[in-house]
């Protein structure tokens, strides 16, 4: 198998939750600074999407930023991740800013009366095993209010640079403006604005 098909082989693999504890440590807290993350994308009171949520490493952040009156939807394919976000949030006294919803492998599939209401959705570490990224970026697109976010971030190692370009120019195509490229610690990203 040669290095660019290995590549794309891992590309669509879905994590196993059976390593969901690798994803919440404190190591990754001190290299990602996800409270971080969330004071430069969240405004409180906002309503966040953390696509792709895994066991809710952001969506922590997401939730003691967004405050009292705002709401971190955490979507994701897989039930063993939402059950361990649950368990996690309702620990942390956070649940009832969280509500966890499962997604299905080609669509978010989130009611329609949430289309146009979001300020922010991220999708981090997550869009390489996604099916179909076009669909899933119209689909944040409809979600997302007119001028609100999305942060798209993914590794170096799975993802390579002509690849994360292409992946930009494809959410240009579905109704986003590129604000800033840049590195989120070593893995590549950038932050659009819906238009
Ligand atoms: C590598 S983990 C990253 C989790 C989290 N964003 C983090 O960085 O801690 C990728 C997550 O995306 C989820 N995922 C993969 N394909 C998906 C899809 N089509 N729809 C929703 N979630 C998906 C997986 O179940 C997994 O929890």
């Amino acid at each position: 198998m040669s290095v660019m098909e290995k590549t794309s082989h891992r590309q669509h693999e879905v994590f196993d939750p059976k390593h969901a504890d690798h994803l919440d440590t404190p190591l990754r807290r001190f290299l990602y600074r996800p409270d971080r993350l969330a004071e430069r994308l969240v405004a409180p009171g906002g309503r966040v999407l953390d696509f792709g949520c895994g066991p809710g490493f952001f969506t922590r952040a997401f939730a003691q930023r967004v405050g009292e009156t705002g709401q971190v939807f955490s979507a994701d394919l897989q039930e063993e991740m939402l059950a361990i976000v649950r368990e996690k949030m309702a620990r942390e006294g956070l649940m009832h800013r969280v509500t966890t919803h499962r997604c299905r492998p080609d669509t978010i599939g989130l009611p329609a009366e949430l289309n146009g209401t979001f300020d922010l959705a991220t999708a981090i570490f997550v869009v390489h095993e996604v099916p179909d990224p076009e669909r899933l970026f119209s689909e944040f697109a409809t979600l997302l209010k007119k001028g609100g976010t999305f942060f798209f971030s993914e590794p170096p190692i799975l993802v390579s640079g002509r690849e994360f370009s292409g992946k930009i120019a494809l959410a240009e195509s579905c109704g986003f403006r590129l604000v800033s490229r840049s590195w989120y610690f070593v893995n590549r990203a950038a932050v659009f604005e819906r238009v």
